[in-house]
This record gives C-alpha cells, structure tokens and sequence, in this order.
C-alpha cells in the first residue's frame, strides 16, 4: 500500500511522518549526539539523496535504516558495534511499522546491513546486493557530521558525489532545526521541505 504525504516535495516520501516519531524508550541512550534530532536529518538527508539520485526504492529501505541506525548506541563515545546491535535488536522490534509500508524479506535483509554496516569500518563491495541502501545511510548519517564542527565531514569517505552537494543543505538542516522546537520528524521535514524549495536547490 502506497501513502502519499501531501505535503511534502520529495518524491520517494510515502511514509505517514508521525509513524516515525521518536518515542521515549526508543533509544538505548538518547543524546543530543546521537538523538531524534539527528535522526530526523539523517532521515531527512536520506530523501533528499533518493530525489536527487533518483532512487525510489533503495532510499525509501534507506530511511528505514537511518530511523533505527544508532538507538543501540549504549554512550556517545566511539563504537563500532551499535549497528550490528540495531540491526539485531532494533529492527525486529520495528517489525510491525515495516510490516504496514509492505517490504519484503529481502528488503528487510538490506534494512539490517545497512544498519550493522553503518558503525563499520569496512565498506561493502558495490556489487553487494545491499551496497546501494548501505551507502546512502552512510552517506547520509556523514551529512550530519557538521554538528560536531565545521570540517568535521571528510568529504574523500563519500560514496555518492551527489553527497558533496548537500553540504549546505545539511549545516542548513542542522542550524535550522537546533533553533526551533522539533516536536516529531513532521517539523523536521517542513524545515528540510522549505530549505529545498529555497535558491540553494533551483
Ligand atoms: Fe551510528
Ligand atoms: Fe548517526
């Protein structure tokens, strides 16, 4: 079943925005780091890859992967195991709001190696049936590293050229949303929305 969201420009947006709302209890340890607000524009940066790319299928498993990818994490410190412990854990657990949008086994599959990939060193080889998903998580989960400073994003770890283009999307997305009350990922995406339709992407 498809479910278009109205009000909303990208095109592989077919999600009810307040199916994923962050709900207290989702985060093994919600930080400011590694929280909603974060996932929210990964997730945001993930639609606007598969728009830009023109990916429909592969970025829709893409923002499944970002919404659970780091509610694993146990501390904001260095950790290469939150992924494979989100896809173990966190996953199953959104079983049923997979379910509803109506992906396969398979697509479930990518959902999990993408997010178990994602705190890896190793990258997926391109013609790994996963790697398409995988890196656009990956990509997109980089796009939010200007949080943590200016330079912060080395940009020669980028799977996708199309990434270096939403820089200023991202510090846009990421100055924007820590001014404002972000209740659920429905305010996220109005912020993303408006800085789409503004002259950074004519
Ligand atoms: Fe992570
Ligand atoms: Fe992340």
């Amino acid at each position: 079943m498809e479910i278009s969201f109205k009000c909303c420009n990208f095109t592989i947006m077919f999600f009810i925005p307040s199916d994923f709302d962050i709900k207290p209890g989702y985060f093994r340890h919600e930080s400011s780091l590694h929280g909603a607000l974060h996932t929210y524009r990964v997730m945001c940066h993930v639609l606007l890859l598969g728009d830009r790319m023109k990916l429909v299928h592969p970025a829709r498993l893409a923002f499944c992967a970002a919404f659970v990818h780091d509610m694993a994490r146990r501390h904001d410190g260095f950790c290469i195991m939150h992924g494979p412990r989100a896809a173990k854990h966190k996953v199953p657990e959104f079983m049923p709001l997979f379910n509803k949008y109506g992906f396969t086994n398979e697509d479930i599959n990518s959902i999990k190696t993408a997010v178990s990939n994602h705190s890896q060193y190793f990258e997926l080889r391109k013609d790994h049936p996963h790697y398409l998903v995988t890196s656009l998580l990956k990509d997109a989960d980089a796009l939010d590293r200007i949080r943590l400073g200016e330079g912060c994003l080395n940009t020669k770890y980028l799977r996708h050229e199309v990434t270096l283009g939403l820089k200023d999307f991202s510090r846009n997305l990421y100055i924007k949303s820590e001014q404002v009350t972000v209740s659920g990922f429905a305010d996220m995406l109005n912020i993303a929305s408006k800085l789409w339709n503004t002259a950074l992407f004519p």
